[in-house]
């Protein structure tokens, strides 16, 4: 099975390349189902229709869905959340921060990612194309699964400080490591990230694939949606804004091009005349993003997070692959056996490999490829 996630900026277009994606891998004769976790009901309209929780036929070998997180929210959370309570009140956590510990943030969107796994799992689809929220969000979601496991982790100290920690938060830390496991899978999961060729996005794009690497998500393409077309010999006004607009998305074009993301790994899509919507105007776009070739492949070589370790005179050298923009924050810290990486905002613990535990860090560098971190071995125990 493969999972399609598509995402990027509020507005550029998500909900309609998912769609049209979706229905480029349905018309090869896989069986796919396309997702909206967007609160915004948008991937309904683009079909012309009203979509539900429960998968909906839109064409043959093709199903879409409307996740409400909302609902599930209210369903599913609630209960857990007792259950929580009960966990955290039997930890001899006292009720009133109990209460306060159980509003974790972004609850609704680990629901709507959780609903995708269900659905992706029970199914009989082969493929499944997930039209995300923006950006933020999205990156909010994805690292979500981590990020919480690793703090009902240290709460709970994994399951084993705390003999009569209840089944539910066991089974909750089970199910964030399996949703973790299923969107680091590159084999299963690839991010396609849909930008508008405008100045700003370019610094926006680079970062977006830093904080995806990060959490070790693969992105395997870009799309730069509504680019203008050519005027060819038209004369007059209209065709002289025209292709001044259009030479400046070139620029911007060539500056993604400068930044490793060439036309090799972005794909375009002309702005239309008519808002695409319906199965006929979104096989015409998914034609021209996809040109009849297998919607799957993705371009690029990916990004995903690699752990290098060398030896060097008296020490080693760990070279962490992250794509890094010139002026990109970055910050390093080691934590216990862990190298906590924060890259614009974004943390991640990354283990580090046995080799390099008794170790201390005694520089570190980027370059265009990634970080360089230099260690020598303590010299006994700290
Ligand atoms: N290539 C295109 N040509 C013309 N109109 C387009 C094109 N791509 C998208 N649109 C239109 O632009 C609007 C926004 O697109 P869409 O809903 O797909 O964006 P989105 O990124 O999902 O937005 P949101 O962040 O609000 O979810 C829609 O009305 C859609 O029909
Ligand atoms: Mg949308």
């Amino acid at each position: 099975m493969r999972i399609l996630l598509f995402t990027g900026k509020g507005g550029v277009g998500k909900t309609t390349l998912a769609a049209a994606t979706a229905v480029a891998v349905a018309g090869r004769g896989r069986k796919t189902l396309v997702v909206s976790t967007d609160p915004a009901h948008s991937l309904g309209d683009a079909f012309g229709l009203l979509l539900t929780g429960e998968p909906t036929e839109v064409d043959t070998c093709l199903h879409a869905v409307q996740v409400d997180s909302r609902s599930l929210v209210d369903s599913v959370w609630q209960d857990l959340r007792g259950q929580l309570r009960s966990a955290f009140a039997g930890a001899g956590i006292d009720s009133l921060d109990a209460e306060e510990l159980t509003v974790l943030p972004g609850v609704d969107e680990v629901l709507a990612l959780t609903e995708v796994q269900r659905l992706a799992e029970n199914g009989p689809w082969d493929t499944v194309v997930v039209d995300c929220g923006p950006t933020a969000e999205t990156l909010r979601l994805l690292a979500l699964p981590e990020a919480l496991s690793g703090y009902l982790g240290k709460l709970f100290g994994r399951g084993r400080r705390w003999g009569g920690v209840s089944d539910s938060v066991r089974r909750l830390g089970a199910h964030l490591e399996s949703l973790r496991v299923l969107l680091t899978d590159p084999t299963i999961t690839t991010v396609r990230l849909v930008l508008t060729p405008e100045r700003v996005v370019v610094a926006e794009a680079r970062r977006t694939l830093s904080s995806l690497a990060l959490r070790g998500i693969k992105v395997d393409g870009l799309i730069a949606n509504r680019l203008m077309p050519a005027p060819g010999i038209w004369r007059g006004s209209a065709a002289a804004w025209l292709r001044a607009r259009r030479n400046q998305q070139n620029e911007v074009l060539a500056e993604l091009a400068a930044a490793g993301l060439g036309p090799d790994v972005v794909r375009p899509v002309e702005h239309r005349a008519v808002e695409p919507v319906g199965l006929a105007a979104l096989l015409e776009i998914a034609d021209e993003l996809y040109g009849g070739a297998n919607p799957l492949v993705g371009r690029g070589k990916g990004v995903t997070p690699l752990l290098e370790v060398s030896e060097v005179d008296g020490g080693y050298r760990l070279r962490v692959a992250l794509p890094l923009g010139r002026d990109t924050p970055l910050d390093l810290a080691r934590v216990d056996d862990d190298l906590a990486i924060t890259v614009d905002g974004f943390r991640r613990l990354i283990a580090l490999p046995a080799l390099l535990r008794s170790c201390h860090i005694t520089g570190a560098e980027s370059d265009a490829e990634g970080l360089l971190v230099s260690l020598a071995p303590d010299g006994g125990l700290r």
